[in-house]
C-alpha cells in the first residue's frame, strides 16, 4: 500500500512538470487529487486496514495529499502569472498615435474648374465638352479666320495634319476652346447657354508665364435680344462670386475675329487693390478674359439668322485664377507633378 502511495506521488509530480496551461492543470487536479482519484480512494479505504498499517499508510497518504495540493497551488500561481504577462504584452496600447491614412487632394486646376462651372451652372448654363484634337475648320475657319488670315498668328499652333487616301486635311491641337461654340451651334438651336471647359495647346517655349498646355473655359449664349449688357451683367456677377463682392471690373475694346464688338475684361488687382504692384505691372488691373458679341458671319455659317438672333461669347484662362489667388509665380508648377507644390492645396 505504501509503495502504491509513493508511486502515485512520483507519477503525479512528473506529470505536473509537463503541464503548460490552466486547462491541463485542471485535468491534472481531477486525476491526482480529485474526488475520484486513486489517492482519495486510498484515503477512504484506510479504515478497513489493520490498525498499525492504518496509521503508517494514513500518515503517508495525507502527507502526499498535502504535497500535491501545495504543488498544485504553486503551479497554478505560476501559470496565472504567465498568462497575465502574455495578455499584457499582446494587448493594444491605446495611447500610441494612430497610423495616418494618406489623403489625396484635388489639383488646383480641377478645383478652380469646378468652382467656375458651379457658378455658371447656377446661372443656367450647361457644361459641354469638345475634342482636343480639332479640325482647322472649327479652330479657325468657322471662327472667321480663313487660311492666311493674320489673326491666326495670335495662336501659335501645333499641327497634327490628318492624311488618308483622299488626301491631307489640316488638323491641330485646339489653340482655344472657341471651336466648341461652333460644334454646339451646329447641333442645337437657340436659346443656347453653354460653357465649355477643357485643355488647349500652344506651340510655345515654356517659361514662368508660358505653358504649351493649359485650360480654358468658353462661354456662349445665343438667343433673341441678347446684348452686350447681358455679357457684362453675366461676367460681373461671375467675377463677384469668384473673387468677392467688392471686386471692380473693367471692359475695354479688343479684337477677336469671331466677335464684334470684341472686349477684354480686367479686374482690379487682388494684391494691391488697384494701387499698382509688380503682379499687375503697376496698372492696378489684371486682364482675365476675352469676350464679345458673336460675329454675324459666325452665326450665318451655322445657319442661325443674325437678323433674328444674337449672342455673346467669352473665353478665359483657368490657371490664371489660382495664380492670382495664391500668388503662384511660375505656371510650369501646375503640370510638373511636384508634390511639394500640389500638397499646398
Ligand atoms: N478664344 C479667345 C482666346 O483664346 C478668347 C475669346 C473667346 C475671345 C470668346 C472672345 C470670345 O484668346
Amino acid at each position: 500500500m505504501l509503495e502504491q502511495v509513493d508511486e502515485l506521488l512520483r507519477t503525479a509530480l512528473s506529470t505536473l512538470d509537463k503541464v503548460t496551461d490552466l486547462n491541463e492543470l485542471e485535468d491534472w487536479r481531477v486525476r491526482f487529487v480529485g474526488r475520484k482519484s486513486a489517492l482519495t480512494q486510498i484515503l477512504r479505504s484506510i479504515s478497513s486496514l489493520p490498525i498499525d498499517e492504518r496509521r503508517i499508510v494514513g500518515a503517508r497518504a495525507n502527507q502526499v495529499k498535502q504535497t500535491l495540493e501545495a504543488k498544485l497551488a504553486e503551479k497554478r500561481m505560476e501559470l496565472e502569472e504567465r498568462l497575465a504577462l502574455t495578455l499584457q504584452r499582446s494587448s493594444i496600447d491605446i495611447t500610441l498615435p494612430g497610423k495616418a491614412v494618406p489623403l489625396g487632394r484635388l489639383h488646383p486646376t480641377t478645383r478652380t474648374l469646378r468652382e467656375i462651372c458651379e457658378i455658371f451652372v447656377s446661372m443656367g448654363f450647361q457644361v459641354v465638352e469638345g475634342p482636343e484634337v480639332e479640325w482647322d475648320y472649327y479652330n479657325f475657319e468657322a471662327l472667321n479666320m480663313p487660311e492666311e488670315h493674320p489673326a491666326r498668328d495670335m495662336f501659335a499652333t501645333l499641327w497634327v495634319d490628318f492624311v488618308n487616301a483622299e488626301g491631307r486635311r489640316p488638323m491641330l491641337l485646339r489653340t482655344h476652346t472657341s471651336p466648341v461654340q461652333i460644334r454646339v451651334m451646329e447641333k442645337s438651336r437657340p436659346p443656347i447657354r453653354i460653357i465649355a471647359p477643357g485643355r488647349v495647346y500652344r506651340y510655345e517655349a515654356t517659361d514662368a508665364t508660358h505653358e504649351w498646355m493649359f485650360y480654358q473655359v468658353e462661354g456662349l449664349a445665343v438667343d433673341k435680344n441678347i446684348t452686350l449688357s447681358d455679357l457684362k451683367g453675366t461676367l460681373f456677377e461671375f467675377v463677384r462670386r469668384l473673387f468677392g463682392e467688392d471686386r471692380r471690373c473693367r471692359f475695354r475694346c479688343d479684337y477677336f475675329p469671331f466677335v464684334e464688338p470684341g472686349v477684354e475684361m480686367a479686374i482690379d488687382c487682388l494684391i494691391c487693390q488697384g494701387n499698382g504692384c509688380r503682379l499687375c505691372g503697376n496698372s492696378g488691373w489684371i486682364e482675365i478674359l476675352g469676350a464679345g458679341m458673336v460675329h454675324p458671319e459666325v452665326l450665318r455659317r451655322v445657319n442661325i439668322d443674325p437678323e433674328v438672333y444674337s449672342g455673346f461669347a467669352f473665353g478665359m484662362g483657368v490657371e490664371r485664377i489660382p495664380i492670382l489667388r495664391y500668388g503662384v509665380d511660375d505656371i510650369r508648377l501646375f503640370y510638373s507633378n511636384d508634390l511639394r507644390f500640389l500638397e499646398q492645396f
